[in-house]
């Protein structure tokens, strides 16, 4: 689907890991400036408030985060900005971290941010602009004893937010920032 973006309607904010936390409290900063918001997160229950929407979404399966996009763009018809805040922690013992736990931590925090930002980022490509915010970590230059995982995941973040705004070859879809809480 090709929206129109068109430029009276509200602008859009799409934050993943709204249901809690940090998540929650972007969602009330962006209403609080003005901003329509869709919150994408496993754990809600999908909802339409006067705010926004939340939509239930698992952002490690491309299916789950087609879907919920598709849905903030018909309900919307744009994406002004993303917020990539779904995120898991791990603290344990490189010894003991398993197969499993890595995944876990990689595939929410790493690949559910790439799977959302390139979806997203498509629709940004074709309206000319948009904006995306990374959630990092400081994990990614302290060296917590036990967060292998989480400080590889967020660093790899890190890294990935700086190549698609500079890497060669990339189409400029957005501008990408990286926070770190
Ligand atoms: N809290 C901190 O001190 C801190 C510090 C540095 C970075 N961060 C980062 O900030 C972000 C938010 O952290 P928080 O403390 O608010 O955590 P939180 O657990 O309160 O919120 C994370 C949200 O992500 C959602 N989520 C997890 N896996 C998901 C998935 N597969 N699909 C969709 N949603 C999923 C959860 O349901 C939850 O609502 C995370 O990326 C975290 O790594 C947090």
């Amino acid at each position: 689907m090709v929206p129109d973006g068109d430029p009276k309607r509200p602008r859009v904010a799409v934050v993943t890991g709204g249901a809690s936390g940090i998540g929650a409290a972007v969602i009330a900063g962006l209403v609080n400036a003005g901003y329509v918001t869709a919150s994408l997160d496993w754990a809600a229950e999908e909802k339409v408030s006067s705010h926004g929407l939340s939509i239930s979404a698992d952002v490690r399966d491309p299916e789950s985060v087609e879907r919920a996009v598709s849905r903030v763009l018909s309900t919307f018809g744009r994406i002004d900005v993303l917020v990539n805040c779904a995120g898991v922690g791990l603290t344990k013992a490189f010894l003991e971290t398993s197969i499993s736990d890595w995944n876990r931590v990689v595939g929410v925090n790493l690949t559910g941010t790439f799977l959302v930002s390139q979806c997203v980022a498509r629709w940004m490509a074709h309206a000319g602009s948009g904006a995306i915010v990374n959630v990092g970590s400081t994990a990614t230059v302290l060296g917590t004893p036990g967060q292998t995982a989480y400080a590889a995941s967020k660093g790899a973040v890190v890294v990935a937010s700086g190549k698609v705004v500079y890497g060669s070859g990339d189409r400029v879809a957005a501008d990408v920032a990286t926070v770190t809480a």
